[in-house]
């Protein structure tokens, strides 16, 4: 039922041109939350995905169906379609392939990210519900926090339904690692898009771990203590933009960037492209936390392969034991609200 888009492709041997064509899967992506701070600019990037043919913006406002019009004049193939309201959901969710999920309330100066939990998690169950009757293949990526409760409540909402796969219910925490790829890159003047970085555990203060002793290229950086701080800042740059948006919300435009690469490594992954690997938060048995971000492999069902976090050093250690415990209560705490 999926479009096809043939490829043609020239290969050139021993002097004489051979024609040949392999198809490229192209996919529905269905964003919900589409019209908020983080969903207009997300859709925005995945309007200039070349593999989205469809393009399915759902969110309860009005504008809704305004922002899928005004993307649809875009000059790119993929096809957008807003959908506002529930009572659209349905079909709005119907044929995805990807669920990309920033529907809820972001913080303000003072919150922290738990604080958004009694409004959120309700939000997340209600899609993940539709998902299950309606797309239950469908690969969700969990935007919305609190993350590390987010995929636990998807998760267990799947479960219900009989329809869970670990390898397609995923919250996203690409934007930790984008920001800590962006602060090595200042620090070590270098373009930040050729720094590789790893960051660990979940999407939430003290469980936010980056992995700085496995930054490619190191950072230059002489003592501990610098060390030490460029890790808080990347565990609190979340905090760093609520407080300079002043009551304006949390990062929109960085996140959607983030949600954008992440949401091209699923698609990549799916399309069969191996060697694809992105930091996601998903079910896992490395740490005594049910539920871990690391690096993991895309392939055609979603998570491939988890990569596991290799060796940390010490003070990383130290962090590992500091953020388990703060963890695994989230775990819970998402658990528990499904299962009341
Ligand atoms: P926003 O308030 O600008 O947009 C949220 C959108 O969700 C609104 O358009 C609203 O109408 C919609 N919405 C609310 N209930 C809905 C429902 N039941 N179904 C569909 N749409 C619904 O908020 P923003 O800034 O876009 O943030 C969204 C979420 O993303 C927040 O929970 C925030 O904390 C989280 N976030 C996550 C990050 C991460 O790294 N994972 C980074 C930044 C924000």
């Amino acid at each position: 039922s999926r479009a096809v888009k043939p490829v043609v492709t020239v290969a050139i041997q021993n002097g004489a041109k051979n024609f040949s064509t392999s198809p490229e899967m192209l996919f529905k992506v269905m964003v919900a939350g589409a019209a908020g701070g983080i969903g207009q600019p997300l859709s925005l990037l995945l309007k200039q995905n070349p593999l989205v043919s469809n393009l399915a913006l759902y969110d309860l406002a009005p504008v809704t169906p305004g922002v899928a019009v005004d993307l649809s004049h875009m000059d790119t193939p993929a096809k957008v379609e807003g959908f506002k309201g529930a009572e659209n959901l349905d079909s709005a969710v119907k044929g995805a392939d990807v669920v990309v999920i920033p529907a809820g309330v972001p913080r303000k100066p003072g919150m922290t990210r738990d604080d958004l939990f009694n409004t959120n998690a309700s939000i997340v169950r209600d899609l993940a519900e539709c998902v299950a009757k309606n797309s239950p293949k469908a690969i969700i990526a969990i935007i919305t926090n609190p993350v590390n409760s987010m995929v636990p409540i998807a998760s267990e909402v799947l479960k219900k339904a009989g329809v869970y796969d670990p390898n397609r219910v995923l919250g996203v925490t690409t934007l930790d690692v984008v920001r800590a790829s962006a602060f090595i890159g200042v620090i070590n003047g270098v373009d930040p898009r050729t720094v590789t970085v790893p960051v660990i555990g979940g999407h939430s203060g003290v469980t936010i771990i980056p992995v700085l002793s496995q930054a490619n290229p190191t950072p230059k950086i002489s003592d501990q203590s610098k060390i030490e701080a460029l890790t808080k800042r990347i565990q609190e740059a979340g905090t760093e933009v609520v407080k300079a948006k002043a009551g304006g919300g949390s990062a929109t435009l960085s996140m959607a960037w983030a949600g954008a690469r992440l949401t091209n490594a699923i698609l990549r992954g799916l399309n069969g492209e191996s060697n694809v690997v992105e930091c996601a938060y998903i079910k896992s048995d490395l740490t005594e936390a049910s539920y871990f971000a690391n690096p993991v492999q895309f392939g055609k069902n979603g998570v491939a392969k988890n990569l596991g976090y290799g060796k940390l050093n010490a003070y990383e250690e130290s962090l590992l034991k500091e953020a388990l415990p703060e963890l695994k209560k989230n775990i819970v705490t998402g658990e528990k609200f499904i299962n009341k």
